[in-house]
């Protein structure tokens, strides 16, 4: 008797997760207000602390706006150095931003002592504000794309990015809008696709992954060769930032 109830709890759940699949299919794409999007910025710069980031937290983003035409630029604060494996680090950003669809000459990576991998470096929004600036001088950027207060998984590195941003944004003249990555609690981020094609928004962002920019994702990752312990590939089964991003307007200059 337990085993056949237990075979049954079984086939529920699979049953689940495949209509949760087929859910995610039939409503991929970008959404306002339970409304599909349909303004949208011309140049985003997406900020990102560590190589894999893109790929990992942002790339449902990354997609829904390359399907629009929507510029994508890349910046990356670090070369994830941590090991001491950042020369080859860098290497694997612009190969994870080449397969998402960004091209090398849109991908920068910087190494300012500064600003270095760890979980141990607090890095000073000053520093991030002005690496930000700098990099952004004589581009046509309208909107920076990057963590919440949150950073994710409350890496300060990630946390730094947001706090940089805001003050960079505060201080510039031009209009600039602001989007951030809402931070999923630790309840529910490994519920993958679930959490995915539960999200409503609200007056938030959501962007959802077609299985097609799901499998590109993939292959995004992949191009990270030095990541690929084997706790990544639980990762990108079962992280709903894999699927889905939230993201909030915190600035919407246009
Ligand atoms: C993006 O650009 C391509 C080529 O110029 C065009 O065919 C396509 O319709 C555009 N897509 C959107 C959503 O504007
Ligand atoms: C931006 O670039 C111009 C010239 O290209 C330079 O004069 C100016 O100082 C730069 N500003 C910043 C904030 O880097
Ligand atoms: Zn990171």
């Amino acid at each position: 008797m337990r085993g056949a109830s237990y075979a049954w709890s079984g086939w529920l759940a699979v049953a689940l997760v495949v209509l949760a699949h087929v859910l995610q299919s039939l409503s991929a794409g970008a959404y306002h207000g339970g409304a599909r999007l349909t303004a949208y910025p011309k140049h985003v710069l997406v900020l990102t602390a560590h190589p894999d980031d893109e790929c990992m937290f942002f790339a449902p983003t990354i997609h829904a706006l390359l399907a629009h035409n929507v510029t994508v630029s890349a910046l990356c604060l670090s070369r994830g150095d941590a090991d001491g494996l950042g020369h080859v680090r860098a290497q694997e950003l612009v190969r994870s931003y080449g397969v998402l669809g960004v091209p090398a000459k849109r991908v920068a990576c910087v190494d300012d002592p500064h600003l270095q991998d760890g979980m141990q470096r607090t890095w000073a929004p000053a520093r991030v504000r002005d690496a930000v600036r700098t990099h952004m001088n004589g581009t046509h950027i309208d909107t920076i794309l990057t963590f919440d207060a949150g950073g994710v998984s409350l890496h300060p590195n990630h946390r730094a990015l947001f706090h940089g941003a805001v003050q960079l944004q505060s201080e510039l003249a031009t209009p600039l809008s602001l989007w951030t990555l809402h931070t999923w609690s630790w309840r529910i981020k490994f519920w993958g696709v679930l959490v995915s094609v539960l999200q409503r928004g609200g007056r938030d962002y959501v962007f959802r992954s077609s299985m097609r920019e799901y499998a590109q994702s993939l292959q995004a990752m992949y191009q990270h060769q030095t990541q690929l312990v084997w706790f990544r590939y639980l990762y990108v089964l079962f992280s709903s930032y894999m699927y889905a991003n939230r993201v909030r307007l915190v600035v919407q200059a246009l």
